[in-house]
């Protein structure tokens, strides 16, 4: 089958270490399925991997990619959930179970003909969902319904601050926390993406570091110390950040001082349960929101994504067609 492969790891040149190409079918152990990938998307994780982060060279050659929506084997729609882990072995999280990892971290991923998972981890695609808008569901639009739903702590008509609008999950903050009724504000480093935020729903959107109008209730952060600095500052006192991710880079200076003088919380927040992850589904069926898809691209023209990512040129998902 078709497949785009992480073959080694260059941390300066990461599209140097990813091959295109024929590789053998994926093998199918006991409870596990094959799916043929319809779509598939893109997440920063995947360049992660290719610079090496969050995995060994001794994992590769691997197959890329977390999320697809595609056909199991008797035909039906699905979306397949991303995290492989045991529920039981995380007090009903499979996230927490302390051995789980992604598709693309030690089973091969979804950018390929087909992916193999565990039933488990199948979930009915909604009819009314595409199968590029189900693709972008299973990392980004998790991760941001969890930040939202479960780790923000706010209400509906709080105010949340997203850093960095144009990414896969910021972007999905902006959608969901729109459509649940809180007043998203939004920060970008250009111009043109702040007003693509605004129009897909943000309230306001300032440039990166600006002095806002007001104290905010949650910052939502996947940057890191690009803006790390600038998300203390702007909550309120006993405010929350939720943060998912440090793409420009996890050493800020951690502002502690502030932190405990105006009584912040600082919390993680990584993917969802499959459980979520139907919800999720289900809210977008719901609410009409769709996925924001910067681009569709055929699985053969794979680094024209991965470049667009790396240059910081899109404003949505990525997403790859089988
Ligand atoms: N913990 C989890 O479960 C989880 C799940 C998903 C993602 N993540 C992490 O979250 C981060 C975002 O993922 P994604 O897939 O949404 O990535 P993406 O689509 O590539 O988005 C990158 C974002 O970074 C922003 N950014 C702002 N300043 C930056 C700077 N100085 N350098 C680099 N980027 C800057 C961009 O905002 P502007 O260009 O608009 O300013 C853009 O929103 C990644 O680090 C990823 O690994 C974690």
């Amino acid at each position: 089958m078709f497949a785009v492969t992480a073959a080694r790891i260059d941390a300066e040149d990461p599209l140097a270490g990813m091959e295109l190409g024929e590789r053998p079918d994926p093998a199918v152990a006991d409870g596990w399925v094959t799916v043929t990938v319809k779509a598939a998307s893109l997440n920063h994780h995947d360049v992660w991997t290719l610079r090496g982060v969050g995995i060994s060279a001794d994992r590769l050659p691997i197959v890329l990619g977390c999320d697809a929506a595609g056909l199991d084997p008797d035909g039906n729609e699905v979306i397949v959930h991303s995290v492989i882990g045991d529920p039981d072995a995380g007090g009903g999280d499979e996230t927490l179970d302390p051995r789980r990892s992604l598709l693309s971290e030690r089973h091969d991923g979804t950018f390929a003909e087909r992916v193999a998972v565990p039933r488990r981890n199948l979930l009915p695609k909604p009819a009314a969902l595409s199968f590029e808008e189900a693709a972008c569901l299973p990392t980004a639009y998790l991760t941001a319904y969890r930040m939202l739903f479960e780790k923000s702590g706010a209400q509906p008509g709080a105010t949340v601050l997203v850093q960095g609008a144009s990414g896969g999950v910021a972007t999905a903050l902006i959608l969901l926390g729109r459509a649940a009724g809180y007043r998203i504000w939004a920060t970008s480093r250009s111009e043109a993406k702040r007003e693509h935020a605004v129009a897909l729903g943000a309230d306001q959107a300032f440039a990166a570091g600006a002095r806002l109008p007001e104290r905010v209730d949650v910052v939502m952060e996947t940057v890191g110390q690009a803006t790390w600095a600038h998300s203390i500052r702007s909550l309120r006192p006993g405010g929350r950040v939720v943060i998912c991710g440090a793409t420009s880079g996890d050493a800020p200076p951690a502002e502690l001082t502030r932190i405990f003088f105006t009584q912040l919380s600082v919390t993680g927040s990584t993917m969802g349960t499959r459980d979520q992850l139907g919800r999720l589904a289900r809210f977008c069926e719901q609410t009409g929101v769709r996925p924001v898809i910067d681009r569709a691209l055929p699985l053969a023209s794979a680094r024209d994504g991965f470049a667009a990512m790396m240059a910081g040129d899109l404003f949505g998902k990525v997403v790859f067609v089988c």
